[in-house]
């Protein structure tokens, strides 16, 4: 009985976990603004576009977009969430704004107004955050 009574404890113990955990992500505050705030666009890259910015670029674009926005940015992606259905970044549609400033704001603190894709703000440095937005405008959507 002893040894049915510490099971019991122990799954009690991270059925507590797991609904605090559940409720901690429920209850987060908004991700942010229902819209990339104007101040982004005024926004000027650290350093310009570069062939080894944008290769650095596509390296960490392969680790942290890839998955959802597919491999060329063309929002093919079969792996992403079927919930959503992110951004063709090849096109020259630009919902939140193509500037380099837009593009470092959405990869900082995510896409609104729904923030189903979550900002990199603290995971990445700034220096990586303007090398991905290199690599995405040379995609060629984005314009000059
Ligand atoms: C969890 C999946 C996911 C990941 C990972 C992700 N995104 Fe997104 N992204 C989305 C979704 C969903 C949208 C918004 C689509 C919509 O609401 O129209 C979006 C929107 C965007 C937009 C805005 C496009 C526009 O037209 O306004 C940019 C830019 C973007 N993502 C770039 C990136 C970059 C760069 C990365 C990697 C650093 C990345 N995303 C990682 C899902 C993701």
């Amino acid at each position: 009985m002893r040894g049915v009574s510490r099971w019991f404890g122990i799954v009690a113990a991270i059925w507590a976990v797991a609904m605090t955990v559940g409720v901690l992500a429920q209850t987060a505050a908004p991700a942010g603004p229902a819209a990339v705030p104007p101040e982004a666009k005024k926004m000027k890259a650290a350093f310009a576009s570069s062939p080894a910015a944008i290769e650095s670029g596509k390296v960490l674009f392969a680790k942290y977009c890839r998955f959802c926005h597919g491999n060329t940015g063309a929002g093919d992606s079969t792996m992403a969430p079927k919930t959503m259905k992110p951004s063709n970044l090849t096109d020259a549609e630009w919902t939140r704004g193509s500037s380099e400033g837009e593009i470092f704001w959405v990869i900082q603190n995510g896409a609104p107004p729904k923030y189903e894709m979550k900002g990199l703000k603290g995971k990445i440095t700034d220096a990586d955050t303007w090398n991905i937005v290199h690599y995405v405008r040379s995609l060629g959507g984005a314009g000059k």
